[in-house]
């Protein structure tokens, strides 16, 4: 296994190529001192997915670990725990049947002004077999568009729309609804097609499963642009798979990835718990230049070099 040199005060180890680490040697709940807490949020903005193994979270010191990466962002769907106004459980019962919450490729709440930046997700009750979660990368997806096609998005804005969310949370017989959360079915919010991540420069492609159209373009124009994005953005070098344990804290970078909940585990109970901490308005590419290396490219540099020496 991989371990990357960069990191001093945790163990983390890539799972792919394309992004995701699994991160073994920290325990968050245990107030980490400064230094070790920046190397988590490091591998966040390194590797956009991190599985951090081995936690002992309950939703209350899970609430109070999860602040330390930012103020909570807003969730207009899903009502929390009682007592606890940022958490949000998941159950899926062994006799329960149909889609389990999160499936097909989406990014959380994609279709508000500032879509979560880092969404937290807690294992506590994990199906012995199945389960797992898939994520994609859209800086991948980006650096896979020709110059063409980068061109032809470039500054152009794309239609995100909260129709349909609301039903397809309504399916979910165990999971409560905000009073209002009919609301999102009326919510639309552009975004630029091409962005720019605010901490890292990278590029990426804002494509989600609720882009509704792209400017300049009708909708019957946009389909198969969108689909397409959604094509290239969904291919399998672009993914990494989480293997979920009991105990298992994965975070993702919100906006440069895509995840699907995988629907392989009847008969199995799943428990887990999420929050979301805010993001930012998403901030479009200044230029359409190549991307710089990705974090990741500059690990597999530094492994060649070393292995080279
Ligand atoms: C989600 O889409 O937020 C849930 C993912 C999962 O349950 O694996």
């Amino acid at each position: 296994m991989l371990r990357d040199p960069r990191f001093k005060r945790i163990d983390v180890s890539p799972i792919t190529g394309a992004l995701g680490a699994d991160i073994r040697g920290v325990d968050l709940a245990a107030s980490p001192d400064e230094e070790t807490f920046r190397e988590v949020k490091k591998a966040l903005d390194i590797y956009h997915v991190v599985a951090v193994r081995d936690q002992q979270l309950n939703p209350h010191n899970y609430q109070a670990m999860a602040a330390r990466f930012g103020p909570f962002s807003g969730n207009p769907v899903h009502a929390p725990m009682e007592g606890l106004e940022h958490i949000i459980q998941f159950i899926r019962e062994p006799s329960d049947t149909g889609k389990v919450i999160g499936e097909d490729w989406h990014m959380d709440l994609a279709w508000m002004v500032k879509p979560p930046g880092i969404t937290m997700l807690y294992g506590e009750v994990i199906p012995p077999v199945g389960g797992d979660t898939c994520f994609t990368s859209l800086v991948h997806a980006y650096r896979a568009l020709s110059p063409g096609m980068r061109a032809m998005l470039h500054g152009r804005m794309g239609l995100h729309s909260g129709k349909g969310v609301f039903a397809i949370n309504a399916m979910q017989s165990r999971l409560g609804l905000r009073k209002d959360a009919a609301n999102a079915e009326e919510t639309e919010v552009e975004h630029p097609l091409i962005c720019a991540h605010p901490v890292t420069g990278e590029r990426y492609v804002f494509v989600s499963s609720v882009l509704r159209s792209i400017s300049g373009l009708t909708e019957d124009e946009s389909r198969p642009i969108i689909k397409y994005l959604m094509d290239v953005a969904t291919r399998p070098e672009f993914h990494c798979r989480i293997r979920w344990e009991p105990g298992t804290l994965t975070m993702w970078d919100n906006p440069c990835v895509l995840h699907t909940a995988l629907n392989d585990y009847t008969g199995f109970r799943r428990v887990t718990y999420r929050t979301t901490i805010e993001g930012w308005a998403p901030v479009a590419a200044p230029d359409i230049n190549e991307a710089a290396n990705t974090p990741l490219a500059a690990l597999h540099q530094l492994n060649t070099l070393e292995l080279a020496a």
